[in-house]
């Protein structure tokens, strides 16, 4: 074996004695915690992402290219263009759809249909691009959007819905792609908070013109940051392949034709679309090589979590309400939300406090209802109907950990931590049932 080899060995065998040593996620009744994440990542990936470094070649290549196949792949799709976050990957979305080089593309002024109960940069494209962002309610029981609202929403100007698989309940995809085929509307899935969902047995990201994910740290799985759009649009993904990097043509498939085209321009360097530079680098697809065959086996122990918690907390209905899973699809339980009815002898912030001295992390239900936030004030937009369920989960809800490595003895402590605050509230309904359960 050479040295080089040897050297890389030794590497390995480090980084697994470091990880089997100190990578312990698992609930200790002697130090009861539970963070919202956890780690996804094992010592594979990082020596992954350490024998990439030491390689050098790290800016983008082959490995992204590769992990872009692999991804499309699992998603049902026939093209993958990986970017450096779930945020960019929405950008791209955006940008390539309110492109000249899209047949019929979005055009200042028009409309994208977004749900209340979304993120940020699932907004924020569309205006970056002078589009008009419509917000519509979400439904109170699957956290969605709102079907009848949705449909109300759509007006001359409307030209796409950009919708959220929320905590990664899949939307009701027959719905709403009959609506988009009607009104002859773009459809953008944002999936990132719903890698591994699926709706009547297609993955998500794969209904709509594009699909877009996020490998942040705290998502199904990690390539510390990045992101991925899907789509079976070969034009779009030509798109996206040159707004994601300067505009240049050279990561297109199609980069000869460009190149013939221009005889007169140094090929590696013609600039035929307007861009950004939203690469990721090589170490994040060696991760996400290694951590996409993980996906399904972390998403189980998701899903355990989430029948533990809707069992357990049953007995509790007439005070909470939980998210449901869509008809025909697959939860991905990005998080667990709870949101507290109306007859509550308690609030939020009461329930909040006392879990996290608990040491049980709590967080709201993604930002709540984004028209609420004050970068809105600065933009266009158009609020659509009522926004009342998207307000109800913003001012009485909240969400807890349900990630893979909640154990068996990390659940049975938040089911004893939330008995415990409940125990005054408990009516004698609620006891009864509580009787029979146990
Ligand atoms: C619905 C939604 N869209 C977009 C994003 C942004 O993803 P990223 O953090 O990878 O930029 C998030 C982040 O969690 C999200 O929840």
């Amino acid at each position: 074996m050479d040295k080089k080899q040897q050297l890389l060995n030794t590497i390995q065998n480090n980084i697994k004695e470091y990880c089997d040593t100190y990578f312990d996620f698992s609930f200790k009744n002697e130090n009861p915690v539970v963070h919202l994440h956890e780690p996804t990542t094992s010592g594979d990936e990082i020596f992954a992402a350490v024998e990439t470094m030491l390689s050098t070649y790290t800016t983008m290549g082959k490995k992204v290219r590769a992990f872009e196949k692999q991804y499309a792949d699992y998603a049902g799709t026939q093209y993958g263009v990986m970017s450096n976050s779930g945020s960019s990957a929405n950008l791209l979305a955006v940008a390539a759809l309110a492109n000249p080089f899209t047949p019929n593309y979005l055009k200042p002024g028009d409309e994208v249909i977004v749900p209340a109960l979304s993120w940020s940069t699932t907004i924020w494209p569309i205006i970056q691009h002078n589009l008009v962002p419509v917000i519509v309610d979400c439904d109170i029981n699957s956290f969605n959007f709102d079907l009848n609202k949705l449909e109300q929403a759509i007006g001359p100007r409307t030209r796409a819905i950009k919708l959220v698989h929320v905590y990664g309940n899949p939307c009701n995809m027959d719905a709403i792609m009959s609506l988009a085929k009607k009104h002859n509307l773009f459809v953008i899935e944002d999936c990132c908070e719903a890698m591994g969902s699926f709706y009547d047995g297609k993955s998500v990201g794969s209904f709509g013109d594009v699909g877009n994910f996020s490998f942040f740290f705290s998502h199904h799985i990690s390539t510390l940051e990045g992101g991925i759009s899907v789509t079976n649009n070969f034009d779009l993904t030509e798109t996206m392949r040159i707004l994601r990097a300067h505009g240049w043509s050279r990561e297109a498939d199609e980069h000869q034709k460009y190149v013939k085209m221009y005889p007169e321009i140094d090929p590696r360097f013609i600039f035929i679309n307007l861009g950004y530079n939203l690469r990721p680098t090589e170490v994040n697809a060696a991760m996400g090589q290694l951590q996409l065959p993980k996906l399904d086996a972390l998403i189980d122990n998701r899903r355990e979590t989430a029948n533990f918690y809707l069992k357990q907390f049953a007995k509790y209905d007439e005070f909470f309400q939980f998210q449901q899973e869509t008809p025909k699809g697959k939860h991905v339980w990005f998080g667990f939300p709870f949101i507290i009815k109306d007859n509550a002898p308690f609030t939020v912030k009461e329930i909040t406090s006392f879990i996290q001295k608990n040491n049980i992390e709590t967080r709201p239900i993604i930002a709540g209802n984004m028209a609420r936030h004050p970068a809105f004030n600065m933009y266009t937009h158009r609020i659509s109907g009522d926004l009342n369920n998207a307000d109800t989960v913003m001012n009485k809800g909240f969400a807890i950990a349900c990630h893979h490595a909640v154990d068996q003895k990390a659940r049975e402590y938040i089911a004893h931590v939330i008995d415990q605050f409940m125990q005054p509230y408990v009516t004698q309904n609620a006891k009864r049932s509580a009787e029979v359960m146990a």
